[in-house]
């Protein structure tokens, strides 16, 4: 079958020639010509001279996602050699953790797919039109693959709908428990890939996990713990711990981790870390180590400087509560909210608190969500490591 191609602008043929992997509608000089949505076309510029392999989205801003630069057969061939090659760029992780991210779609130059593992359960994600629409293949490929007993999707997430395609979750090969075991480092937890926050639990923030374990002593706080991951490993090296969440269900779900672990120094307790913050200051708490895993406050680029006032707030509170050489570990999951932004926020807060901070590690989403050097979006949470020197 012949495939179909796309004629872009030079502006849009020079962004994929430096590195991104989108081409939004605006360069298409052709409005996609005859290409099918979902398609997997050939792109070129103005010239004539061949681009790249795309998948191509007749609804989406992100007209074209380049899967290659060169001219190849996009086929089950093609897919499986990359799905292949993304997991065997995790080879090793399973010693220390049974629940990570084996695609990370642009990270992995796999637009628009994403698949977590959760021992021997898989997760997918198809983003768009071009994945969606081989995504039986893809279940197949990868149970070959894998060798996975389940693969559940939780294509339930906002951005399908601006690719015309419908919000879904559920299994779509084997048996899927609801509710399943997974190891991070040593600490047991119970997870729900059918229906938790984001694909079950927050992998993005594993080495953090272990870095917090790592730096916390003495009394610890976790705000945002969720399903009490960064609590847990850092009750291994503190006296005791306290999370907080504004969600009954995640405080439950923490309690049961804690009694899997059977950890007695951990306590959660169900909270607006806002409020709860101030309250403990007026009671005249401190910790020697305070977590900030906020969910993102910044959705878009319009809301930044009203998240920046978020994350202030925040930031500011804890550093009243810590204690002289206490560790802050403080994280912002908003893409939209740039490196140098957080650590403007940082040292605002630092300054009204009156504390002096030396940041001691600068830390980004684990290594299995790589960043592809010229797509920017790939990076999206960043995580200071900071210690009061006053
Ligand atoms: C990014 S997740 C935390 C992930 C977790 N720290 C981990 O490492 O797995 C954010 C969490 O904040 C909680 N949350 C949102 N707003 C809150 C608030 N105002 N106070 C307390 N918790 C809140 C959510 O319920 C969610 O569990």
């Amino acid at each position: 079958m012949k495939t179909t191609t796309v004629i872009v602008s030079r502006k849009g043929a020079e962004r994929a020639r430096d590195g991104h992997l989108w081409i939004y509608r605006s360069d298409l000089l052709d409005g996609g010509g005859d290409a099918a949505p979902g398609a997997s076309v050939h792109v070129r510029d103005e010239r004539g001279r061949f681009v790249g392999c795309a998948l191509y989205s007749d609804r989406s801003q992100i007209a074209l996602r380049l899967l290659t630069w060169r001219e190849e057969t996009i086929d089950r061939d093609w897919w499986r050699e990359r799905l292949r090659a993304s997991i065997a760029r995790r080879a090793g992780l399973e010693q220390e953790a049974d629940a990570f991210r084996l695609v990370y779609a642009e990270g992995d130059a796999l637009p628009s797919l994403i698949v977590d593992r959760y021992a021997d359960v898989l997760v997918l994600q198809t983003l768009s039109q071009g994945t969606d629409a081989v995504k039986g293949m893809l279940v197949e490929l990868l149970v070959e693959l894998t060798g996975a007993r389940a693969v559940i999707e939780r294509n339930d997430v906002r951005v399908r709908a601006l690719e015309g395609l419908p919000l879904t979750a559920g299994v779509v090969y084997g048996d899927a428990p609801e509710e399943m075991e997974v190891v991070q480092h040593g600490t047991r937890f119970r997870v729900a890939p059918l229906g938790g926050q984001k694909t079950g639990a927050f992998l993005d923030q594993r080495e953090n996990h272990l870095a917090a374990r790592r730096l916390a002593r003495g009394r610890a706080l976790d705000c945002f713990t969720f399903n009490g991951a960064f609590a847990l490993h850092m009750a291994a090296s503190c006296e005791s711990v306290l999370g907080l969440d504004i969600s009954a269900e995640a405080v439950a779900a923490s309690r049961r981790n804690a009694e899997l672990n059977g950890f007695s120094n951990v306590e959660f307790r169900e909270a607006n870390v806002f409020d709860a913050l101030r309250e403990m200051q007026d009671a005249g708490e401190r910790f020697d180590t305070i977590v900030l895993d906020p969910p993102a406050f910044a959705k878009n680029r319009a809301s930044v400087r009203a998240a920046a006032r978020g994350y202030k707030e925040i930031n500011l509170r804890a550093l009243k509560l810590l204690n002289p050489n206490g560790v802050l570990i403080t994280c912002t999951c908003s893409y939209h909210m740039t490196e140098p932004q957080f650590h403007e926020v940082i040292a605002e807060a630092a300054s009204d608190a009156r504390r002096r901070l030396q940041i001691v590690e600068k830390r980004i989403q684990s290594s299995d969500h790589p960043v592809l050097v010229g797509v920017p979006e790939t990076l999206y949470l960043k995580c200071v490591i900071a210690r009061a020197v006053d």
